[in-house]
């Protein structure tokens, strides 16, 4: 009796296929840490969209928001492990994996994202992409979020105000010579212990976006921002050679046009974002926005630029002096 009902399934799988019954799509799953409302949140979404409006037979992409699957110690490595398919990772948390990122950390040195904008676009920052290409990792394009401000428990206003307070940072050494130049002390964190960290005092300040402060709600937890601008916080979509190589041709062109248009899209809502979140922040009266005047911001020029120096054999001098250029 068991043998015929064996028979009956699998003669009738054989006719479910040749009726052209499909195979289930294949899940993508795009991890990340921010909320869904940044750059980089919608930036996903839209991607997600792209993907099943396109090829959604044979593909559905799952994002996971907020730390939800892997926090960013995490993520590189569960994306080479395979279980993830697509991360975006701050170009701060590469170090692991290539110095030349690094360039990105350097202070104060990006004018504006225009200036960011034409760097990324330009040889030396799309061959900087190919930097991980050694390690298993494959960097699709850059996506912004924005210029980082510094926000505290008190005012900062010229650098000694930053003497021995505790500062969160990303995982980058740069960033750690950054605040030791101010004698500041930096930790390495996650990105989901950061309001907590703020909010029990344990940590004085952190540096980062207009819509990361937004959406985390820093900004309740921090009665000053100040307007600093000193630092780049983009992204790079990430996947891993063994997942982008082993695709169909053809998947993989489509996968990568949605990608491209996803990037659009979040490049092209970063800066209104950045401008809406600041004012909410304004709005909300919780914390005061510091304006630098000429002098005290050339101050911590001054002070963070000679990190350049220490970093600049790790990064070559040529990216630099690329990036530099970009500011023209
Ligand atoms: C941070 O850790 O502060 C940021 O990298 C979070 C992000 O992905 O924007």
């Amino acid at each position: 009796m068991k043998k015929l009902t064996t028979m009956f399934s699998v003669l009738a799988l054989y006719a479910g296929m040749s009726a052209g019954v499909q195979a289930a799509p294949d899940t993508i799953k795009f991890s990340h840490v921010v909320a869904e409302n940044t750059p980089k949140g919608q930036m996903a979404l839209k991607f997600r969209d792209l993907v099943e409006e396109r090829i959604g037979d044979k593909y559905v992409v799952e994002v996971y928001p907020n730390s939800q699957l892997f926090g960013d110690g995490k993520e590189m490595e569960a994306l080479l492990l395979g279980d993830v398919q697509f991360i975006a990772p701050s170009l701060s948390k590469f170090s692991k994996y290539t110095k030349k990122l690094q360039v990105y950390d350097l202070p104060f040195l990006f004018k504006d994202m225009k200036a960011v904008d034409r760097f990324q676009q330009s040889p030396a920052g799309q061959a900087l992409l190919d930097s991980v290409n050694s390690k298993g990792l494959i960097g699709l394009g850059y996506l912004h979020n924005g210029l980082k401000q510094l926000s505290a428990n008190d005012p900062l206003r010229v650098p000694s105000d930053a003497d021995g307070k505790k500062f969160r940072i990303m995982s980058s050494d740069v960033l750690a010579a950054q605040f030791e130049a101010v004698d500041a002390v930096p930790l390495k964190k996650p990105f989901s212990e950061v309001f907590t960290l703020l909010q029990t005092r344990a940590i004085d300040g952190q540096e980062n976006t207009w819509s990361n402060i937004y959406s985390k709600k820093f900004f309740e937890v921090q009665p000053y921002i100040t307007e600093s601008n000193h630092g780049v916080l983009d992204y790079m979509i990430t996947t891993s050679t063994e997942f982008w190589m082993t695709l169909p041709d053809e998947d993989r062109e489509v996968l990568k046009n949605a990608l491209n248009e996803a990037v659009a899209y979040g490049n092209a809502i970063a800066n209104e974002k950045a401008m809406k979140d600041r004012q909410n922040i304004l709005d909300s009266g919780r914390s005061e926005i510091i304006t630098l005047t000429d002098v005290e911001r050339q101050q911590w020029v001054e002070v963070m630029k000679p990190v350049w120096n220490q970093f600049q054999g790790e990064i070559g001098e040529e990216v630099i002096e690329a990036a530099v250029a970009s500011n023209q």
